[in-house]
This record gives C-alpha cells, sequence and structure tokens, in this order.
C-alpha cells in the first residue's frame, strides 16, 4: 500500500484529503472566512449576516430560567409541543395557512439543518434540484453530498427578475425540488405574485416540491407584506417552507428553525432529522415558543428598525456616490463596483477588511460561475446605529 503506482487520481487524492469527494469543490464557506478577515484586520464586520445587538431580554431570560429550571435533557425529536403550536398559530396569524402541529411541523437546529434534512430526506441519487443563483451558500454542497444534481437558473443583475422562459427550461424528468429564498440573499429580491405563481405552475406540472426559505419572512420594506410557499395556489400540498428564529429574534446563535409542510413532506424531514441531530434544545425551544407568539408591535418594530438602518447606511453610501442597490427585503444590501477600478469583488472586499477598516462579502460567492457576480459587494445594516456610523465615516474617508 505504500507503492503509489496504479492508483486512480481520486485515490491518490484520497491520501492527501479526508473530506469526500462530493464536498471537495466547495472549500471554506466565505462567510467564515471574511469573519475571520474582519477579526485579524479589527474591521466593523459587516459581512456575515448577524446582529451586534442582542435580541428581546424577555427571551433570553425564558430561556435562562428553563436552563435552570430543567430537565436539561433530550426532547421530542420534532419540537416541543408548544413550539410546534406557536409555529402553526404563527402560520394562521401571519399568512392565513392552516397546519398541524402535530404532522405538519418539524423543528430543526436551525434552518439549515432544516434545509440539510429536507434535501437529504427527499433526493434520491441522479435527482435535480433547481437553484435560482444567486443563492444561498448552503444549498450546493448538500445537494451534491445527496448525489443530486443542482440546475442554476440565474436572475441577473440588478433586478434579479426571474427569466421565466429558462426557468421552464429546467423542469425535467428528472427535477424533483426548486428552492426559493424569498426574500432573497443577497439580493434583497422580493419574488412577485406572479412569479410564484409560474413556479407554481411549473412545480404541478412536473410534479416538483418547491422548497421555500424564508427565514428573512419578517424584515420587508416600504409595506410589503411576506407570501409563503405554502399560501401560493397549487403549493399547499408540495411545498416545504423552512425558516428560522436567528433573524427575527436577533438569536443567530440558537439556531432554532423549523421546517413546515404536508405530513407526506414533514415524514421526509423528520426521518433525516433524527439520524442528524435528533433534537434541538429544550429550553431554547422553550423560549422561542414565548417569541414567535409576541404581540404585533414587536414585528413592527422590527420592521420600523431595520427601515431606518436601510436608510441610514445605504443613503450615506448614495451620498458618497457608490452605486447601491436597495433590498426589498432582508437586512443586505449589494454595491455595484464595476467604476471603482478593482479586478473583482473578492479583491475589493480584502481591500475594504484590511484597508477600510469595513468588512463585506464578495457577492461572486453566491453564483456556481462566479464571474457572474464579480461586480457586487455585499453589506449588511444588521448593526446597531454606532457600528453603522463608524463604517459610514471609514468609507467616507476612503471615498475622499
Ligand atoms: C437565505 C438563508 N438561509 C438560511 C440561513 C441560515 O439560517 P439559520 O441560522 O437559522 O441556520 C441564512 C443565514 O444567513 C440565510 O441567509
Amino acid at each position: 500500500m505504500n507503492n503509489s503506482k496504479g492508483k486512480t487520481v481520486s485515490e491518490k487524492q484520497s491520501r492527501t484529503s479526508a473530506v469526500c469527494h462530493a464536498l471537495r469543490p466547495f472549500g471554506t464557506s466565505i462567510f467564515t472566512e471574511m469573519t475571520a478577515l474582519a477579526q485579524r484586520s479589527g474591521a466593523l464586520n459587516l459581512s456575515q449576516g448577524f446582529p451586534d445587538f442582542e435580541g428581546p431580554i424577555d427571551i433570553r431570560r425564558t430561556a435562562a430560567e428553563a436552563i435552570l429550571r430543567g430537565p436539561n435533557q433530550y426532547v421530542s425529536s420534532i419540537g416541543i409541543a408548544p413550539l410546534r403550536q406557536a409555529i402553526a398559530d404563527k402560520m394562521s396569524r401571519f399568512y392565513n395557512v392552516t397546519v398541524d402541529p402535530n404532522t405538519q411541523v418539524t423543528v430543526t437546529a436551525g434552518a439549515t439543518e432544516a434545509l440539510a434534512a429536507t434535501l437529504l430526506g427527499l433526493l434520491n441519487p441522479g435527482d435535480e434540484v433547481i437553484l435560482l443563483e444567486p443563492c444561498y451558500d448552503a444549498y450546493p454542497p448538500i445537494i451534491a453530498r445527496a448525489g443530486a444534481r443542482a440546475v442554476y437558473v440565474s436572475m441577473s443583475v440588478p433586478d434579479f427578475d426571474l427569466d421565466t422562459s429558462a426557468l421552464a427550461r429546467a423542469f425535467n424528468a428528472r427535477t424533483k425540488a426548486i428552492v426559493i429564498n424569498n426574500p432573497h440573499n443577497p439580493s434583497g429580491k422580493v419574488f412577485t405574485e406572479r412569479e410564484l405563481a409560474i413556479i407554481a405552475d411549473l412545480c404541478a406540472s412536473h410534479n416538483v416540491v418547491a422548497i421555500g426559505d424564508e427565514v428573512y419572512e419578517h424584515i420587508l420594506y416600504d409595506g410589503r407584506k411576506h407570501t409563503t410557499l405554502l399560501a401560493v395556489p397549487g403549493l399547499e400540498d408540495r411545498s416545504i417552507v423552512i425558516s428560522s428564529t436567528a433573524k427575527t429574534f436577533s438569536t443567530t446563535g440558537w439556531k432554532i428553525g423549523y421546517g413546515v409542510a404536508s405530513p407526506d413532506l414533514s415524514q421526509a424531514v423528520r426521518m433525516s432529522h433524527q439520524f442528524l441531530t435528533f433534537c434541538t434544545p429544550g429550553a431554547l425551544q422553550e423560549a422561542m415558543a414565548g417569541a414567535i407568539g409576541m404581540a404585533d408591535a414587536y414585528y413592527e418594530d422590527l420592521t420600523a428598525s431595520y427601515t431606518a438602518k436601510r436608510q441610514k447606511l445605504l443613503s450615506a453610501l448614495d451620498e458618497m456616490g457608490l452605486t447601491v442597490l436597495w433590498p426589498k427585503g432582508t437586512y443586505y444590501a449589494s454595491i455595484d463596483i464595476n467604476d471603482l477600478g478593482f479586478e473583482d469583488d473578492l479583491e475589493m472586499c480584502r481591500f475594504l477588511a484590511t484597508q477600510v477598516g469595513v468588512a463585506a462579502v464578495p457577492a461572486s460567492f453566491f453564483w456556481k460561475d462566479r464571474s457572474n457576480g464579480k461586480n457586487l459587494v455585499r453589506l449588511c445594516f444588521c448593526k446597531t446605529d454606532d457600528t453603522i456610523d463608524a463604517a459610514i465615516e471609514r468609507l467616507k474617508r476612503w471615498k475622499r
């Protein structure tokens, strides 16, 4: 076995890397890289999408009390009953969608695990999954690990309109699912009723499951209201809606997410979830059960607060002469760097972090073919006003 002669390339590679073939092409997530660069260079971190402020004190107090009171043991694999009930109530309260908390709601370790449980629970080798790019970086590696193939349909800069003809061409007999991230990271796009209706028609005629990644469902601007896939006519029984309490309650580190779907589709999610994590921390679930049920004022304040932060950062960027793509939802905005003299978005982000003191994310990492997004840099504004003001000051100094 010491003699490497006669071995195939993959056998030789397997001696140099323990990583399975499916995951090798993906490398380290750009968010990890940019956050590490921000820490090394002392930059303000407007790269990875987590708040630099704490979520509501009452939620944290409930979790702390639950930990002290105990028990702190495994809870039901599908999630504690009060949280599943709160999620079902939320679907009815915000979207007029009725779901059975016992058979249609599954609590997971964040939306990320819900995505993994969904894709691993649904896909067979050789299946295809349609991704609308730019897309969140977790989807392709999970699809690859399931032995399935991602088929990309591009939404083009700056409007990110869905090319519905290209979308129709992407559907075929092998298509098992499509992932729709709405509101959309990184573009801030909110899918129109017409786009959702076209997606629903295509899913129905090709017997395809629509997977909704709706983690930014409560962060929309200018009076917009979210449409969940489960409320789109034709998708009621063929969609799995994934969301998370991370963004809505500024607790990204807690990783409490969930999937909502018909009993049959929920079974696919639960089947893999039980072997991925089995369950998520009971105390945090208890706190989130209370959080989701908070009065309308909480949700209105969240919108008002992000509307003000969006205005603060983006109008300052506009005034600096930068070309800003204002989001319709989410807490991300992109700037078009075409005229700024950088080779690409990665070079600019390295420059921003190390020379300007503001970390951002090169948006090209959301595309399969990175050249499609190399003119965009994504900044997040889920930060305190002090952080945003300091970032504006640094960017102004650079622009001057
Ligand atoms: C589109 C999208 N989906 C999923 C996630 C992950 O959510 P969670 O932290 O609940 O796993 C994120 C986090 O940034 C995201 O932007």
